[in-house]
């Protein structure tokens, strides 16, 4: 199996070159996150790809992983406060589309969705989302593994810091 091959060869970069990775293994990266499951297929979590070096220069500030504004892309994985249920209707509404249903044809799994999620706490939704991130975080080290691309798993950027872009 090739994947073992190519997992073999990654590990956890601690100092990069200058090189830049190309804009079409970026892609393909993203590509492969877009296509990782999660939980009801929510994807409570929106991904940034950040180039550009102050805004990277200003996340690593204070800590001890030089790979934040040393390496050629940033993938911050951000979760979602908050479920809400105009987010759940686009959601559903979307998948009726794609299936080429009726609007309306998956409203049982909407309110079902929407009676889930109203009641969560904004600290359950947090750690409910932070879960479906991680799995998008394991999905891009395995991508970059396979498009020999060198990457670093962290964690720890401030909850909310990305609204200050
Ligand atoms: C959630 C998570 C957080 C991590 N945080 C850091 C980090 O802040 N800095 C770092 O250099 N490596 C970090 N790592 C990488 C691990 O230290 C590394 O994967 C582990 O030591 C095994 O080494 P390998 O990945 O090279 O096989 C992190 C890994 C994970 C999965």
């Amino acid at each position: 199996m090739e994947l073992i091959k190519n997992l073999k060869w990654r590990y956890a970069v601690k100092k990069y070159s200058d090189e830049q990775v190309s804009e079409d293994k970026v892609d393909q990266i993203v590509e492969a996150i877009n296509l990782t499951a999660s939980s009801c297929g929510i994807q409570p979590y929106r991904m940034f790809v950040i180039t550009n070096p102050e805004v990277r220069q200003r996340l690593g500030e204070g800590s001890f992983n030089a790979q934040i504004h040393a390496s050629s892309h940033l993938l911050v994985f951000a979760g979602f406060n908050e479920i809400t249920s105009d987010y759940i209707s686009d959601y559903v509404l979307m998948m009726e589309q794609q299936r080429n249903l009726e609007n309306g044809a998956l409203n049982v799994l909407k309110d079902t969705l929407i009676d889930y999620f109203s009641p969560q706490t904004t600290e359950q939704n947090t750690i409910w989302s932070d879960k479906q991130a991680y799995i998008g975080l394991g999905t891009a080290l395995i991508a970059a593994a396979e498009l020999k691309v060198d990457a670093t798993p962290m964690e720890g950027l401030i909850r909310n810091c990305l609204m200050k872009f």
